[in-house]
């Protein structure tokens, strides 16, 4: 029913099936009034609508006519339509007059794609009891409604929505206990009052709260969410759906969304963008015209600009750009510049979620994106990794580093006990923002050398690599370090200066080889691969590592675009071999072993259990429940996300070991 196509953070590209079609996500509902409705919005790219089946139920004409055509005639729509409840009007109006059961009885019989049960909406920063109450109900109802739904057969899609207020403990466990009802959608509710109100921060919070106990494999909808200022953000923290009335109270409002917030007609003098509204008219134009014309036009940029942006994330999570863009976009308004540091209080969540690789370099756009996935996950990696007795740290060059490091290095600064340097047992790194400490090795892997950051440092960055250098320097018996990072640094903690000292980083492919495959599958991981007799392949053009022997054998390739390596058939057994169980390991099940074998793809309901360190892009061995290696092949999504899908590809197989 959902199926994830590409991801980048918890943002994700997906495809949600429904009885009127396919829909491609993350995607906009456009809310369609019932009665009221004036602008077509599937003229304007709308691929699903949202409309409220409780204002339908209460019109006798509306009702006759929706049992008797159906809705998707009564709107005259015929894609995908979600309904919703009457939830919004018990939250305004304290009561409807309608049941839960009846609501959902009524959705079905008008033929909804996405019927919602009558969850209780509780506002904002309520009390405790009121809101632990209110949820009580939301739960009964949500458990109510998938049971009949379940007994009845319906063939409707059912919304089970969130809700918990602000209290995040109330949100955790109504994520949990939906979760085990087995929804098909799970909706965010109750945020329209954080959104109106500027609490970005406390949006965020609300948000990953949920969505962390909610399941990967169903989609999410942020609901009343309509802003175009705001889809990256929820994009990058999971959210799938998005429904609005915006376009149009906005529009009868002469305000126009753009993702730089809203403008006022009154104030503009020039149209703010390029769509067929703004490129054909002025603001005097529009002035001049009589309100309804006017309206429509501005509802049209509205739709224009919210469906280009969403195309535009779409784009960005192929990319692997996401985070650049939420970036960008959070310096709109200062409380969204505080959102954004708030999610980064939940960059290790973010991880779990966020491939290993991407198309595009990371780009540092401030002091945010020292918290993104990639930063974290290198400075786990490397804490890991084993050290030698010395550090000798060099100031960034030209990237890859070690590709434009050469000869002698010059003066350095001395830290730790002093002794004679062996430089067999000396670490080199090059200290930068905003990886921190870059081992030579290893620095060609992704995102190592595909980042940038400006040359000019903001304090952030300056204290984090600061804070990066401490840490790091505990670990070795003697660090030195280059004057060019105390002079430009002006770190004051090192004194005594080793003037011109004969230190050569020495090239070494066998060695790069190893730390990388350490980096990458384990630590043990590149003795295990690279023995016997070791012979590289290199690029006549670039200079880069291709392919790596024994002997004649095939071990790796590495590959060019990000330099992880992508392991051959003996390249396997010899991973297989050494690295203990479940490291680099997805297990399948008995019944889907031969096709393993035989090389096909592993689809996730397969999969038993697999190493919980495997991101999206990762080299995977594939293993049955004994251990013993069927295949192997590159993971398309994280571990937590292969553990719970039950449905679509897990690992893309390389070969299986039977050919
Ligand atoms: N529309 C906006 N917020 C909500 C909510 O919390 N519940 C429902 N059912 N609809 C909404
Ligand atoms: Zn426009």
């Amino acid at each position: 029913m959902f199926e994830i196509k590409a991801k980048d953070n918890r943002g994700r590209v997906g495809v949600l099936k429904t009885r009127h079609g396919d829909v491609k996500t993350p995607n906009l509902m456009p809310v369609i009034h019932p009665r009221k409705q004036v602008i077509d919005v599937a003229k304007y790219g709308a691929d699903i609508v949202i409309t409220n089946a409780y204002l339908i139920y209460k019109d006798e004409d509306l009702k006759k006519e929706a049992i008797e055509k159906g809705l998707h005639e009564l709107i005259n729509f015929d894609g995908p339509i979600m309904t919703d409840s009457g939830s919004f009007q018990l939250s305004v109006y304290g009561d409807v007059e309608i049941t839960n059961k009846e609501v959902i009885e009524f959705q079905e019989l008008i033929k909804t794609d996405i019927g919602t049960s009558l969850d209780v909406p509780t506002a904002p920063f309520v009390t405790r009891k009121e809101a632990e109450d209110d949820l009580e109900i939301t739960l009964k109802r949500a458990k109510e409604a998938v049971e009949y739904k379940n007994k009845q057969n319906m063939e409707m899609l059912l919304n089970s929505v969130v809700q918990g207020s602000t209290f995040l403990d109330l949100r955790q466990k109504c994520g949990d206990e939906l979760t085990k009802l087995g929804a098909d959608l799970y909706p965010i509710g109750a945020v329209v009052p954080l959104m109106e109100s500027y609490h970005y921060k406390e949006l965020v919070d609300v948000v990953m709260n949920s969505v962390s106990h909610l399941p990967d494999s169903v989609p999410r909808h942020l609901m009343g969410a309509g802003h175009p200022m705001i889809f990256a953000l929820a994009v990058a923290m999971g959210c799938d759906l998005f429904d609005s009335a915006a376009y149009i109270l906005y529009a009868e409002d002469d305000r126009l969304l753009s993702t730089r917030g809203t403008f006022k007609l009154e104030n503009l003098k020039e149209m703010p963008c390029s769509c067929e509204v703004c490129c054909r008219y002025t603001p005097d134009d529009l002035r001049a015209m009589p309100k309804e014309k006017r309206r429509d036009l501005i509802a049209q940029h509205n739709l224009n600009v919210s469906f280009a942006e969403l195309r535009l994330i779409r784009q960005a999570i192929y990319d692997g750009s996401l985070m650049e863009l939420v970036e960008e976009r959070c310096r709109a308004h200062p409380k969204l510049l505080e959102a954004v540091r708030q999610l980064g209080n939940y960059k290790d969540d973010l991880e779990k979620y966020d491939p290993r690789s991407k198309k595009s370099a990371f780009f540092y756009t401030g002091p945010e994106s020292l918290y993104r996935s990639e930063v974290v996950r290198h400075i786990k990696k490397l804490r890991k990794m084993p050290k030698k007795r010395d550090l000798i740290v060099l100031p960034p060059s030209r990237k890859p580093y070690s590709k434009f490091i050469r000869g002698k290095l010059g003066d350095f600064y001395i830290y730790g006990s002093e002794q004679e340097i062996d430089l067999d047992n000396t670490d080199f790194m090059v200290l930068d923002v905003p990886f921190g400490l870059v081992p030579l090795d290893i620095d060609e892997i992704y995102p190592l050398s595909q980042n940038d950051s400006p040359k000019i440092h903001d304090v952030s960055s300056i204290e984090f690599i600061e804070d990066f250098l401490s840490e790091f320097v505990e670990y070795y018996e003697q660090v030195l370090i280059h004057s060019k990072i105390i002079k430009d640094l002006g770190i004051g903690l090192y004194n005594k200066c080793l003037s011109d000292l004969d230190i050569v980083y020495k090239k070494d492919d066998v060695k790069k080889l190893k730390a990388i495959a350490d980096y990458q599958f384990g630590i043990g991981a590149g003795d295990a691969l690279f023995t016997g007799n070791i012979n590289v392949e290199k690029s006549k053009k670039t200079g880069k590592i291709r392919h790596v022997y024994d002997g004649k054998v095939l071990i790796v390739n590495m590959r060019a675009s990000d330099s992880y390596l992508i392991l051959s058939k003996e390249g396997a057994k010899r991973l297989h071999n050494k690295m203990p169980y479940p490291l680099n390991r997805v297990i399948v099940n008995k019944d889907s072993e031969p096709f393993a074998l035989d090389g096909k793809s592993v689809f996730c309901k397969f999969v038993v259990d697999c190493d919980y360190d495997i991101r999206a892009r990762d080299e995977v061995l594939i293993v049955n429940e004994e251990d013993k290696l069927l295949a192997y092949g590159k993971s398309l999504l994280s571990a937590c996300e292969i553990k719970e899908f039950e449905s679509g590809q897990a690992i893309k197989t390389r070969k299986g070991m039977k050919k």
